[in-house]
């Protein structure tokens, strides 16, 4: 006779144990009664189907019917119960390649390997089960290359916050509370923040900058590093542009930086990055804490500067042979007066930083026209990368 739960009158702890052995008895009985692969689906169902399984039924019958002072009783030996027809029945659960239970020890379970229960056998025959290979992403990758080249020249690597403070992104880097200049960040508030001292509220950091200032604050002078990292602004996404992007910074300071060592190290990473026949051009820009201020371009390595490609208008630079790949300048002395108090004094050192854009730099290195492929996690186009 086929096992049913029974109604129970008594939920003395005696008479639970004895219902729930009777229970177990059931289930060993049942699992060694299953010989071939289609008899699990059935077993599966009738012990842990979710609309009348045994497992709803004796929770229907036994732990909701049992009077308040036994439910805890219950629940133990129910819990107990639970373990065990899950284990049992994941136990038996045929092997996804298909390999059949078998009875006995046949020809395929000796060369395979025999489980204790229901002597389940791994048909070695079978091909495997094919682990798909990872691929770096590119972002990553391309970061991992610019940094690379930079620990090459002696530079060591530091990170910061995601989410920065007023103070940090903005203060210490010379932007005045109020200035215009921070108009130019399409910064993305945190919430809520209105209560605090205006430095202390927090945003998450338009550019990978604030990091000069934390490494300032920790580590004296000379100081060369490079600061990989995740930025955030607030623009539509498009095929050029991401609310959340990619930077890599540099900082270098000793006593008689130039601007000289600025555009000597940034010509010999660009050669190291795009191949040694690049030129680089720099260009006056603004930025509020460096000073001079420069973007700098490299000769458009797609069509080598010639502003054509294959008889085309060359798209990456727009016909003009050049492409915008940084901004960079001597560190503002302003700056150097928030650390002051930490070796960087502005009459005895100076310094050079520039920051870059990651995701553009692999959209140029690998001719790939829109930046959401990047983030949208489609193995087929992420998987091409490796
Ligand atoms: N932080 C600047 C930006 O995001 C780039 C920069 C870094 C410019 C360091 C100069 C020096 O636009």
């Amino acid at each position: 006779m086929a096992y049913n739960v029974p109604r129970l009158k008594d939920f003395s702890p005696a008479a639970l144990d004895k219902a729930a052995e009777r229970l177990l008895a059931a289930l060993k009985k049942e699992s060694a009664d299953i010989k071939a692969e289609s008899d699990w689906k059935p077993f599966r169902d009738r012990w842990m189907a979710r609309k009348n399984g045994l497992l709803t039924q004796i929770n229907e019958l036994w732990l909701k019917a049992a009077p308040k002072d036994a439910k805890r009783n219950v629940g133990q030996r129910v819990n107990v119960i639970k373990a065990a027809v899950t284990e049992t029945v994941e136990k038996l659960r045929p092997n996804v390649s298909g390999t059949a239970i078998v009875t006995g020890v046949s020809a395929k379970a000796k060369v395979g390997e025999v489980r204790a229960h229901g002597q389940q056998a791994i048909d070695i025959t079978l091909p495997g089960n094919r682990r798909p290979l990872g691929a770096e992403h590119p972002v990553i990758k391309t970061m991992n290359e610019i940094v690379s080249v930079f620990r090459n020249l002696g530079y060591s690597v530091e990170k910061g916050p995601i989410i920065e403070t007023d103070y940090y992104n903005f203060e210490a880097l010379n932007f005045p509370p109020n200035h215009p200049a921070r108009d130019t960040q399409d910064t993305l508030f945190v919430a809520n923040q209105e209560s605090k001292p205006l430095r202390d509220r927090l945003l998450l950091r338009t550019h990978t900058s604030p990091v000069q200032i934390r490494t300032m604050e920790k580590i004296k002078p000379p100081l060369r590093i490079v600061i990989p990292g995740k930025v955030h602004r607030n623009d539509p996404p498009d095929a050029s542009h991401s609310p959340m992007f990619h930077q890599i910074e540099g900082l270098a300071v000793d006593t008689n930086i130039t601007l000289g060592d600025l555009k000597g190290t940034l010509d010999h990473a660009m050669k190291a990055l795009f191949g040694s026949s690049v030129k680089t051009s720099f260009r006056p820009s603004f930025f509020p804490f460096t000073e001079p201020s420069a973007e700098m371009l490299i000769s458009c390595f797609i069509c080598g500067g010639s502003g054509r490609r294959r008889s085309e208008p060359c798209r990456s630079c727009k016909q003009t042979g050049w492409i915008e790949i940084l901004g960079c300048g001597m560190v503002d002395p302003n700056v150097f007066e928030f650390v002051k108090n930490h070796g960087y004094d502005p009459r005895r050192v100076s310094g050079f930083a520039f920051g870059m854009g990651a995701d553009r730099i692999a959209i140029l290195k690998y001719g790939v026209d829109d930046i959401q492929l990047f983030f949208q996690g489609d193995v087929r186009v992420l998987g091409q990368f490796g």
